[in-house]
C-alpha cells in the first residue's frame, strides 16, 4: 500500500518534469501535441538543457532548423548521425512526421550560454 503511493507520487513528479519542458500551447495541432510528447521522450536529453549545470549535447533545434527544410528535418531523424542514433526503426513516419510538425513550432532563439 505505501509502495503504491510512493508509485504514484514519483509518476506524478515525472509528469511535471516533462510538462515543465514545454507546456503545449493552446493553438497547438494534436500532431503538434503529439510531436512535443515525442520530442520530450526520445530528443529533449540530448536537445534541451536537462540541467543547468550539464552541457547541451545537441544543438537547438527550431523553425530555422536545417534551413526549414522539413524533408531534410525527416532525414535526419530517421537516419540519424555519427553523433545521433536514427529513429526510423523506433517511430513510424506519422510520429516522425508530428515531431517534425512540433520542432516548426519552436521560435529561433539565440543559444544558451555554455552551448556550442
Ligand atoms: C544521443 C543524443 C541525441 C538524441 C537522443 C537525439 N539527437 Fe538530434 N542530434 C544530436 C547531435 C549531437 C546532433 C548534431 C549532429 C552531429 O553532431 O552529428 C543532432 C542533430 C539533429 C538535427 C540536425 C540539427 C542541425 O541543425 O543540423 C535534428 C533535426 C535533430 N538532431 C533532431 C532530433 C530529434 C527530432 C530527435 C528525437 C527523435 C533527436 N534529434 C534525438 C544528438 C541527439
Amino acid at each position: 500500500m505505501r509502495r503504491g503511493v510512493l508509485a504514484a507520487a514519483f509518476v506524478v513528479a515525472s509528469a511535471s518534469g516533462v510538462l515543465a519542458q514545454g507546456a503545449p500551447d493552446a493553438s497547438f495541432t494534436d500532431a503538434q501535441r503529439e510531436g512535443l510528447r515525442l520530442f520530450s521522450q526520445s530528443c529533449g536529453v540530448c536537445h534541451t538543457v536537462v540541467q543547468q549545470r550539464t552541457r547541451q549535447y545537441g544543438p537547438v533545434l527550431s523553425r530555422e532548423t536545417l534551413g526549414g527544410d522539413e524533408e531534410l528535418i525527416r532525414e535526419y531523424i530517421s537516419t540519424g548521425t555519427p553523433r545521433m542514433p536514427g529513429f526510423r526503426y523506433y517511430f513510424e513516419p506519422a510520429q516522425i512526421n508530428s515531431i517534425v510538425q512540433y520542432i516548426k513550432t519552436i521560435p529561433p532563439q539565440a543559444a544558451p550560454a555554455g552551448a556550442r
